[in-house]
């Protein structure tokens, strides 16, 4: 039995779109921070006589990750049942996304408790198996996802850029807007994308570039590259989102005004004090120094935009193994 604390992480270049869809192999490959425990999730996993399979996320029951499958047979425990319960810390229907934070705490429980003690490499690979995003949650500090080439995806995993300890100041300023589920989940849009998109290919064709820019903006630490690069690159990937058929929009009235006050705060790069992302949903996650949140909840608060609740999140270690 083992169990494992991993928090979410937040992308600054974006994964959008898959080459395998079984395997979550990406067509591109993307570059997040993972986050503190502000946000996290809670998993225990237990192969101890067991007569079915169960799993129960926050108090209800839940499908059965295929992942531990694969976990038992490396393990040479196939025939053990195994029962895991999970919980996250998220403030409930806040729409930020969980499936990373779960994934990395699942497959780091289970592999411990399984006796394997794998490299981080084979950690980042099994994690994606269960949600793409969550291989780079396996990973402390800034992270980067590579594509890889490989049809098995033993080349598609992330590796650490830089530990957290790298840029303490730097957060994700996650702002909850509203409480509505969003409204097509990122599997379904994003296998839509790649299948009608005319834009998918130009934004492919800029990826390599844009991940070796945010590299050089994190390893050196180089505040106003790095929050101009999230902010263009949040718009290219909701404007071929915008490009689908039928189109997608994850983002809504109230995240354009967020977005109307973030350029009046940068002033045209003038003041480059913060960057704006959004993943699947319509919640701003504002990229910016930490004391520099409260001015900015102010200022969107000043704009009209409805904040609900304002979670300040700085860079995080990666996931932990919790004792006792
Ligand atoms: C918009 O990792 O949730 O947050 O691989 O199908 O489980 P699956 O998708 P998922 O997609 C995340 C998409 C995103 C961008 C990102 O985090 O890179």
């Amino acid at each position: 039995m083992a169990t494992c604390v991993a928090t979410p992480n937040i992308a600054f270049v974006k994964y959008w779109g898959k080459r395998d869809e079984r395997l979550h192999l990406p067509v591109a490959g993307s570059v997040s921070m993972t986050l503190d425990e502000t946000l996290a999730s809670r998993t225990t996993v237990d192969f101890g006589g067991f007569p079915e399979d169960s799993f129960v996320l926050d108090g209800r029951k839940g499908e059965f990750p295929d992942v531990i499958g694969e976990i038992r047979e490396r393990a040479g425990i196939a025939r053990l049942k195994a029962r895991i319960v999970s919980r996250n810390n998220f403030p409930p229907a806040a729409g930020l996304a969980s499936s990373a934070s779960g994934f990395a705490a699942l497959v780091v429980a289970a592999t411990d408790a399984a006796g394997l003690r794998l490299s981080g490499r084979d950690l980042s690979v099994l994690a994606r198996k269960g949600s793409g995003s969550a291989c780079r949650s396996v990973v402390g500090g800034f992270a980067e996802w590579r594509a890889g080439k490989r049809r098995d995806g033993s080349d598609s995993y992330a590796e650490q850029i830089a530990p957290a300890r790298h840029w303490r100041g730097l957060v994700d300023l996650a702002i909850v807007l509203d409480g509505a589920r969003k409204k097509m989940p990122s599997r379904a849009g994003m296998r839509q994308t790649v299948a009608t998109s005319d834009l998918y290919g130009a934004r492919v064709a800029g990826m390599a570039a844009k991940i070796s820019e945010c590299r050089r903006a994190i390893i050196e630490r180089d505040a106003p590259a790095l929050f101009a690069l999230v902010m263009r690159e949040s718009n290219n990937m909701h404007a071929v989102m915008l490009d689908t058929w039928p189109p997608i929009s994850y983002m809504n009235d109230e995240s354009r005004k967020a977005v109307c006050v973030i350029h009046e705060l940068v002033n045209n790069g003038r003041e480059p004090v913060c960057g704006y992302t959004f993943d699947a949903g319509p919640n701003p996650h504002i990229i910016t120094t930490r004391r520099r949140t409260g001015g900015i909840i102010k200022a969107l608060k000043e704009g009209g935009v409805k904040v609900r609740r304002a979670l300040v999140c700085g860079a995080g270690d990666g996931p932990r193994i919790v004792r006792g």
